[in-house]
């Protein structure tokens, strides 16, 4: 097998297509995030860059999928915060965050936003509070599982309300996004990404962004911070990255990051994440080294707030 990666590094990698493996279903957030990543990839690696979506249990097992892949460069993971926040969540998980993985660098930020099904009658954060308040631990919010960042931005909000919501889980925020706007479910902490063209068609209630400032889309300026809205301090921001197994030629990594780096610079892509109220990372935060730190900081932080939030481990 070395001796196949080592000819595999030497030969003009990539000579075949290169699969970005999403952890969840297609058409919600992580998979809008790796299409257009792989559509910005392709002159780069001058090869195809194809997305597979294998989703379930908030995105572990499409990441332990790839820790298993052959290193070789061709399979690919685009993962978010639930990469830092599964090892504080699933007791048997069968990868580790930091050591089985190579990490590639960060690709992009958003915020969450706050939405609700359309025939909710409150119309702003202070009216949802009361109508959460009222309907105490009969409230479904919607998320794409333990560990995913529609889970994680659902345990702050319930934190910070004292309030215990039923969770909804599904195989993504697309299915989910379906059921809120046909109002099976009440609430979802879904990410600017997949939730902004639903509040601009006006299909779902929005109450707030999650982050510590106010999104800078002018369709959400207007939107007030969870934080200013009352919850002080509430701050989640969803980072993406890629990854590869660990293992994988230093060679083949090398290509694969400097790849990243003109991908993220493509304008295409950019004004595309911009107009979803996503942050692409900047050049200078894209080194392999800062974008481990920053998922170990990430560990850190997130598995304080989980078990502050009393959650348990799967
Ligand atoms: C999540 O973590 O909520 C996922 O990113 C949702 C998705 O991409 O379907």
């Amino acid at each position: 097998l070395l001796a196949a990666l080592a000819a595999a590094a030497r030969a003009e990698f990539p000579d075949k297509p290169v699969t970005l493996l999403v952890p969840f279903a297609a058409g919600g957030p992580s998979d809008k995030i790796a299409r257009d990543l792989a559509e910005a990839l392709r002159k780069p690696l001058g090869q195809t860059v194809i997305v597979d979506n294998t989703a379930g249990a908030g995105g572990t097992i499409g990441a332990a999928r790839v820790a298993r892949a052959v290193p070789d460069g061709y399979t690919l993971l685009v993962h978010h915060i639930g990469l830092a926040t599964a090892p504080a969540l699933y007791k048997k998980l069968s990868y580790r965050t930091l050591e089985d993985f190579e990490y590639l660098g960060l690709v992009n930020e958003a915020p969450s936003t706050l939405i609700g099904k359309p025939t909710l009658t409150a119309n702003n954060f202070a009216e949802l509070r009361q109508w959460i308040a009222d309907n105490h631990g009969k409230v479904n919010l919607a998320n794409a599982g333990v560990g995913s960042a529609s889970h994680l931005c659902g345990l702050m909000l319930q934190s910070a309300l004292k309030s215990n919501m039923t969770p909804v889980p599904y195989k993504g925020t697309a299915p989910a996004m379906t059921d809120l706007i046909g109002g099976q479910v009440d609430l979802m902490c879904e990410q600017a990404t997949n939730a902004t063209p639903q509040i601009e068609a006006r299909k779902v209630k929005v109450f707030g962004v999650s982050s510590p400032q106010r999104m800078t889309l002018p369709l959400l300026a207007a939107v007030p911070t969870l934080s200013e809205a009352g919850l002080t301090g509430f701050n989640v921001t969803v980072w993406h990255g890629l990854y590869a197994p660990k293992g994988t030629p230093p060679a083949v990594l090398a290509r694969l990051n400097a790849a990243l780096r003109v991908a993220l610079k493509d304008p295409e892509l950019i004004k595309r994440e911009e107009a979803l109220g996503l942050t692409v990372v900047a050049d200078e935060r894209l080194a392999p080294a800062e974008h481990r730190k920053f998922v170990e900081a990430e560990m850190a932080r997130w598995s304080k707030i989980i078990k502050d939030s009393g959650e348990t481990a799967e």
